[in-house]
């Protein structure tokens, strides 16, 4: 039906004949001649359509918005004044001489115009014309593209791409499970794989040695702007293979991408030890291209009058920690100091002190603060040496449980960045590493900090002394504050397995649940580990979006509804019987 796409003609194609296809994206009647722009996949093509041709010019008269045309003809040049330096066409234009429609479109809910700002629902519900959009279609062609690569990547280095089952049975990963009933044994229900994690291990107990998958999987969670009830994941594992090996496997499979792709190098991946990122970031996130940093000053403040800091700084679980931002006096109002001080209570803080550096040199004189009446001489001149506080500075503190001190100056460490603009404008990433084995969760029980497949950096009696303060193999991927990735050694060891299920307080749960995969652990199980990157993230981070949604082609809303097919819909009352299904009606 077409001899090339609307957007690859350039000069080269000029005195030629052509075909093409595509939606009308304008059109201008300017009197005598029509101009009508066509659209495709490649882009816009301007079209002309002489009066002299009768018959073409009254088919273009009826033309409107997103019909659906075939024009022939030859490619001219544009006259001088008329290109347009913004369209990858714009030094040439088709000047028709036969025009088709293919079909005809009703007028479109919304402009297609990516400038046009149209309610997301809209967008969603209509989500075909959306994707219309050449930037929605260009995020959709990096997305195909970057699969295409980590392909070959993969399949360059050994890894088989083996598919495992969707109708599965619960994994563990934190969330809750999309079911699904079982027609054939009423009353009992598969799970839609929150990740192919258990199977992936049991394809190393198989003796594949090299896995990897582009795999779907279905989480049922509160959604945010980057996680999707249904998303991809590349998922890796592989045998007889140390922490080291899936990190730098990693990490030179996202350098291949990012420089193949964006021909952005990245630079080598800091590695730091969870408690070091939380220490000098606040957070297991953190945004590298960020300058700030965390500095404890527990020591110097241990003796301090100033209760607030002196009791935080005396207990293990407490931290005091200053946010030292640069030459930002003159850049925030007493407002504006008075907002982020409203901003961190919101994440947890108590109160947050700040100390103006007026002038670096002259001590106490040089400061400005409501505590300085509480610290000493000393206490400002060592606060003033340990932060290499200079003058224009404002030092920011905040004192209380670690966990929250962390949280809200790590909150307030990205804040300010934004609001001073100071992020550096490339891809920072970096490996957090030493996870902790467990975290305590809002009802006071432990859960596992990855999944309880983990291996933990310690033998079996250890971790049975001191679970909670066991470190694991564990390691995650962040890029520019997105937790991108996430992975681990796995046990391969039976006993240690029944260890983790038991401290978890699911020894007899994990029989029933498990009790495959503790088989499998018996029957000659090799060292594995892997890792599992959202791919969904990457595309975001490489195209530079912020909203998930906008990577994948049929996303969810953020109440995990699809608004092109209105799904989830009640179901068919036959097949509830069938599937021997009850629906209360006031659930
Ligand atoms: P984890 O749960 O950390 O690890 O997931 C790995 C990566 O998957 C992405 N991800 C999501 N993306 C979009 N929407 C979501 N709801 C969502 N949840 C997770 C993130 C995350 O870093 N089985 C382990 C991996 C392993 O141990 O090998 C796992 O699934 O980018």
């Amino acid at each position: 039906m077409r001899t090339h796409f609307c957007g690859e003609l350039r000069k080269n194609h000029i005195g030629q004949p052509v075909m093409v296809c595509g939606w009308v994206d304008s059109c201008r009647d300017l009197g005598g001649i029509i101009f009508l722009d066509i659209r495709d996949i490649q882009g816009v093509l301007q079209v002309v359509v002489d009066p002299e041709l009768k018959e073409i010019f009254q088919i273009a008269q009826q033309l409107k918005n997103e019909f659906v045309i075939q024009v022939s003809g030859e490619i001219r040049a544009r006259i001088r004044d008329q290109t347009n330096p913004h369209l990858s066409t714009g030094e040439v234009e088709l000047y028709a001489q036969a025009l088709s429609i293919l079909n005809e479109s009703a007028v479109p809910p919304f402009q297609l115009d990516e400038h046009f700002n149209v309610n997301e629902d809209l967008r969603l519900r209509y989500r075909y014309l959306d994707l219309r959009r050449p930037q929605m279609q260009q995020r959709l062609i990096v997305r195909s593209q970057v699969i295409s690569l980590i392909r070959s990547f993969m399949e360059d280095n050994g890894f088989l791409e083996i598919e495992t089952p969707t109708l599965t049975r619960s994994t563990p990963e934190g969330a809750r499970d999309y079911l699904v009933p079982s027609r054939t044994y009423p009353g009992t229900f598969f799970a839609l794989p929150q990740s192919p994690q258990i199977f992936k291990q049991l394809l190393m107990m198989s003796g594949l040695d090299r896995y990897y998958q582009i795999a779907r999987c279905y989480r049922d969670e509160d959604l945010r702007h980057d996680r999707q009830p249904e998303f991809t994941q590349l998922d890796v594992e592989a045998s007889f293979i140390e922490e080291n090996d899936v990190l730098d496997l990693t990490e030179r499979l996202l350098c291949n991408v990012f420089k193949r792709q964006l021909n952005v190098t990245l630079e080598k991946f800091p590695r730091l030890d969870y408690d070091s990122a939380l220490r000098r970031y606040g957070t297991d996130k953190p945004d590298l291209r960020n300058p700030l940093e965390l500095i404890d000053i527990d020591e110097i403040v241990q003796q301090s009058e100033f209760n607030v800091f002196a009791e935080a700084a005396n207990d293990d679980t407490n931290r005091v920690a200053v946010l030292r931002v640069p030459a930002c006096i003159d850049r925030f109002t007493r407002k504006q100091l008075d907002q982020m001080v409203e901003f961190v209570q919101k994440h947890g803080a108590k109160g947050l002190a700040y100390i103006k550096v007026n002038d670096a040199k002259n001590g106490r004189a040089g400061l400005q603060s409501s505590i300085l009446k509480f610290l000493s001489d000393n206490e400002l001149q060592l606060l003033l040496q340990q932060t290499t506080a200079q003058t224009g500075d404002i030092l920011f503190i905040g004192a209380g449980l670690s966990e929250t001190v962390s949280h809200f100056m790590g909150v307030l460490r990205n804040h300010v960045a934004h609001e001073l603009d100071i992020l550096e404008d490339e891809f920072r990433a970096c490996w957090i590493t030493d996870w902790p084995m467990f975290e305590r969760t809002e009802d006071g029980s432990m859960a596992p900090m990855h999944h309880p497949f983990t291996r933990p950096k310690c033998g079996q009696r250890q971790f049975t002394d001191s679970p909670f303060t066991t470190k694991a193999f564990a390691y995650d991927v962040v890029i520019n504050g997105y937790e991108l990735g996430g992975g681990s050694l796995r046990i391969h060891d039976t006993d240690m397995q029944q260890a983790v299920f038991d401290v978890l307080g699911i020894g007899q749960e994990a029989q029933v649940k498990f009790g495959f995969l503790l088989d499998a652990l018996r029957l000659g199980c090799p060292p594995h580990g892997g890792i599992a990157l959202g791919i969904d993230r990457l595309i975001m981070l490489m195209t530079n979006t912020e909203s998930i949604r906008d990577v994948i082609a049929f996303p969810k809303t953020t109440k995990a509804s699809c608004l092109v097919t209105r799904a989830p819909t009640a179901a068919d009352p036959s097949q509830l019987r069938d599937l021997g299904v009850f629906v209360r009606q006031d659930s």
